[in-house]
């Protein structure tokens, strides 16, 4: 059943469902603001296709069951994947500090399921300890996990050498380790409370029902309380890191996510046998997650710069297998290949000042664009087009709006920067044509 996105009480209602059922979890994803619906789409293709969910701005909720779990952590189109331990609502606004306080502490009592959501949570991140110790075991624990501790940092800086995790991994305590846990709040509304009150408040009656230890740092388990407006939101963090760190090593100005890369690749639909480039592929993190997702296309990469060829070259070699892909330098504005013979072109465009000026992008979009037209298959060929540079864009599409359709144009945000993205299909508006018709117009 698909539930109405626009009411607030869906998640409550999903909640609700996963709350009544012991073997359903309620789970929460992050994504890039505007590709909510790739990662829709993806839950519903990988998981089930009547699966429940709400849709939230960078974020969606969906139910699983317990063995759908494995499922969920293949997904490639999401960032942050938590267990929604409890949903609850408060009228904020009416209550004095000492009673939205007080209201929040009895939030991980009730609308929590939080023993149902622990068992789930040490069994997917494979947590061998306690999480139900007595308090004689967590008073005998203290002293030996602040030995231990120093040891587990360097064991996991040691497997996961130059990674950005959060915490320690779950998976390298023992069986007779009382769980470390840290509770953060992230806020949005006016509240009579600051979120580091709700975070030790909410931290301090987890402390007090569930003997564990505190740990700001090399915490085991991250407990996020979300709280927007009336809405409180309990989460048990799974994944350590963002699932977007995962294929690149050789870095450059403008690494795209590989979630991005992966929602765009979505949405140009990727068929058997088609041809897919990015012609400005940087360290190629479009190309790789083509190649790791996509099997049976040709992918190309190309790029005018000879560094991020090397990079790209670096990056592929650097995978767990061998992958076929081309690499070739050359100019976007003069693609080596004959008219309409390409399927796809997805590309993230060079934008700003480290990329070259906005001024700059005016022409070169529209240059670009019109090489990109001339090579992509008449009636077939798609375009997928990420920039920064919205005017530019806008342009460069007006201008050569005869030779696409454009199929969505979706405003996204990623990590704090507005961007679009223009999804176009190739008209059967011939290039030599057009080219006859606006022959200053392609000069300029
Ligand atoms: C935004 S970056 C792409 C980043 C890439 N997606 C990544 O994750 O590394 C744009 C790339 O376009 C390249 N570029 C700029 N002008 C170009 C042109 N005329 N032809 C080919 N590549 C160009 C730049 O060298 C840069 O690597």
């Amino acid at each position: 059943m698909m539930l109405d996105t626009s009411d607030k009480t869906d998640l409550k209602k999903l909640f609700q469902h996963s709350k009544e059922n012991e073997n359903a979890l309620t789970i929460e994803a992050t994504v890039d603001t505007g590709l909510e619906w790739q990662a829709i789409d993806e839950c519903k293709e990988k998981i089930t296709s009547n699966l429940q969910v709400k849709k939230d701005r960078g974020k969606i909720y969906f139910n699983i069951t317990l063995d759908d779990f494995p499922k969920v952590l293949q997904l490639r189109s999401i960032d942050n994947i938590y267990i929604v331990a409890g949903v609850h609502y408060s009228e904020f606004d009416s209550l004095d500090n000492e009673e939205s306080l007080s209201t929040l502490k009895k939030i991980v009592h009730i609308s929590s399921e939080l023993d149902k959501c622990l068992r789930a949570w040490k069994n997917v991140v494979s947590f061998p300890g306690k999480i139900h110790p007595t308090f004689e075991e967590y008073r005998d624990a203290l002293e030996p996990y602040k030995v231990t501790r120093q040891a587990h940092k360097e064991r996991q800086d040691n497997i996961e050498k130059g990674k950005k995790k959060r915490g320690c991994l779950p998976s390298l305590a023992c069986h007779t380790s009382v769980l470390s846990y840290r509770v953060t709040c992230e806020r949005n509304g006016s509240h009579s409370f600051k979120s580091g009150e709700a975070a030790y408040a909410i931290g301090g009656e987890i402390q007090d029902t569930y003997n564990w230890i505190v740990d700001l740092t090399s915490y085991q388990l991250e407990v996020l309380c979300r709280i927007k407006n009336d809405e409180v939101i309990l989460n048990l963090r799974v994944t350590s890191e963002s699932l977007h760190r995962r294929n690149i090593t050789h870095f450059g100005p403008t690494t795209l996510r590989a979630t991005v890369c992966y929602n765009l690749l979505r949405l140009a639909k990727p068929k058997l046998g088609e041809i897919i480039i990015d012609p400005m592929c940087g360290g190629g993190s479009i190309p790789i997650e083509a190649a790791l997702d996509f099997s049976n296309i040709y992918i190309l990469g190309g790029d005018n710069n000879a560094k991020a060829i090397e990079r790209s070259r670096l990056n592929f070699a650097a995978l767990s297998k061998m992958y076929k892909s081309d690499l070739i330098q050359w100019s976007a504005g003069n693609i080596p290949f004959k008219d309409s013979y390409v399927d796809v072109f997805i590309t993230d465009m060079p934008f700003g000042k480290r990329m070259g000026s906005m001024s700059d992008n005016r022409v070169l979009y529209k240059q670009h664009i019109l090489e990109m037209a001339r090579v992509l298959r008449l009636n077939h060929g798609r375009l997928i087009l990420l920039t920064y540079d919205r005017r530019s864009i806008s342009l460069a599409i007006q201008a050569t709006k005869d030779l696409f359709h454009v199929k969505k144009t979706l405003n996204v945000n990623i990590g704090g920067l507005n961007a679009v993205v223009y999804v176009l299909q190739r008209t059967n508006f011939e290039y030599e044509k057009f080219k006859g018709l606006f022959r200053t117009f392609i000069s300029d």
